[in-house]
C-alpha cells in the first residue's frame, strides 16, 4: 500500500479576486522505500504539491492519503498528529537553529514528547550520518553537507514513513550533493520513502522514478514535456506524482526555526 498518495488533487489559490489553479488533478502515489523525484519548471506547482503531501496545506478538491487513510477531512490537530507520525522534512536551506547544537537540532521535532530515549536516538541518527564527532557543534561550525546531514537526521527522529525533501542538494556542491543523495538512498533501504522536489539532474541518478510536473499537471497528463527526466527517467510512465518543493521555504524563519514546518498550525512545534 502506498505510504502517501494524492487522488485527483486540485489546488486553487484566490488572490485579489483572481483564481489561479496551481494543481489540476494530481494522482500520485509513493510506495514504502521508494525514492521519487519531482521535477518541473518554476511555477509548475511543485511547492504546492509538497505542501499538500506534507499536510501543510489543504487541497481545494481531491484527497490526500497517508498509509491509506484519507487525511483531508481531519482537524488541524489530527493532521498535525498524522504528520508527526508519518512525515519528515528536509529543506534546501537546512533550517537549523543557530543557537542549538547538532544533537539538539535533531531532537527538536520530538522535544515535547518527554521521551527518555530521545537523546540516544538523536546520537544514533547523527552517528549513522557520519557525524558522531560533531554532536555538540553548532550549525556555524558545520559545513553545508554536514548541516544537511543534521537536517536529514532531524527528519528521521520521529521514525517517519516518508521524507519530503525540497531541493535538498540545492545549496551543495556536486560532490557533497552526491553524499547527501547516498544518505537518502540509505534511508530508503530502511523502507522509508523519499520524495524530493528538485531542479538538480544529479538527483535522477539516484532515484527509482522521476515524475514531471508541468503547469499543474503531472506525468502523462502534462500537456508538454520538460524533458528533464534523468537516465531512470520514468516521467512518462509514472503513475503518479508529485511533491512540491519549499514546503517550509515560505514559512520557516530564515534562521531556521522549525516553526513553519512542524507548528504552522500546530502546538508541538519548535518553540523552546
Ligand atoms: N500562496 C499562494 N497564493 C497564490 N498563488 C500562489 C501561492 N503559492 C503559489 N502560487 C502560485 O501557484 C503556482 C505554482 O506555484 P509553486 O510555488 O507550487 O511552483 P513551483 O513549481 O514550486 O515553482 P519554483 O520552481 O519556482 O519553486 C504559481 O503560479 C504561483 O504563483
Ligand atoms: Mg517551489
Amino acid at each position: 500500500m502506498a505510504v502517501i498518495e494524492t487522488r485527483n488533487v486540485v489546488k486553487r489559490y484566490e488572490t485579489g479576486g483572481e483564481t489561479l489553479t496551481a494543481l489540476k488533478g494530481i494522482d500520485f502515489a509513493v510506495e514504502p522505500g521508494e525514492f521519487v523525484s519531482i521535477m518541473g519548471p518554476s511555477g509548475s506547482g511543485k511547492t504546492t504539491l509538497l505542501n499538500l503531501l506534507g499536510l501543510l496545506d489543504d487541497p481545494s478538491e481531491g484527497e490526500v492519503l497517508l498509509d491509506g487513510e484519507d487525511v483531508t477531512g481531519l482537524s488541524d490537530r489530527e493532521q498535525t498528529r498524522a504528520r508527526k507520525r508519518t512525515i519528515g522534512f528536509v529543506f534546501q536551506h537546512f533550517y537549523l537553529i543557530a543557537t542549538l547544537t547538532a544533537k539538539e537540532n535533531v531532537e527538536i521535532p520530538a522535544l515535547f514528547d518527554r521521551d527518555p530515549t530521545l537523546e540516544g536516538r538523536s546520537v544514533d541518527l547523527l552517528e549513522r550520518m557520519g557525524l558522531g564527532d560533531r554532536l555538540d557543534h553548532r550549525p556555524d561550525e558545520l559545513s553545508g553537507g554536514q548541516k544537511q546531514r543534521v537536517a536529514i537526521a532531524r527528519s528521521l527522529i520521529n521514525e517517519p514513513r516518508v521524507v519530503l525533501a525540497d531541493e535538498p542538494t540545492g545549496n551543495l556542491d556536486r560532490e557533497t550533493g552526491r553524499q547527501i543523495l547516498e544518505e537518502f538512498v540509505a534511508v530508503t533501504e530502511r523502507d522509508v520513502a523519499v520524495v524530493a522536489v528538485t531542479h538538480d539532474e544529479l538527483v535522477n541518478e539516484y532515484v527509482d522514478r522521476t515524475v514531471n510536473l508541468v503547469d499543474g499537471y503531472m506525468g502523462e497528463d502534462a500537456p508538454t514535456s520538460t524533458g528533464s527526466a534523468g537516465e531512470h527517467g520514468a516521467a512518462s510512465d509514472a503513475d503518479g506524482a508529485v511533491a512540491p518543493s519549499g514546503a517550509g521555504e515560505r514559512d520557516a524563519e530564515p534562521d531556521g526555526t522549525f516553526e513553519g514546518v512542524e507548528s504552522r498550525r500546530d502546538d508541538s512545534g519548535g518553540d523552546r
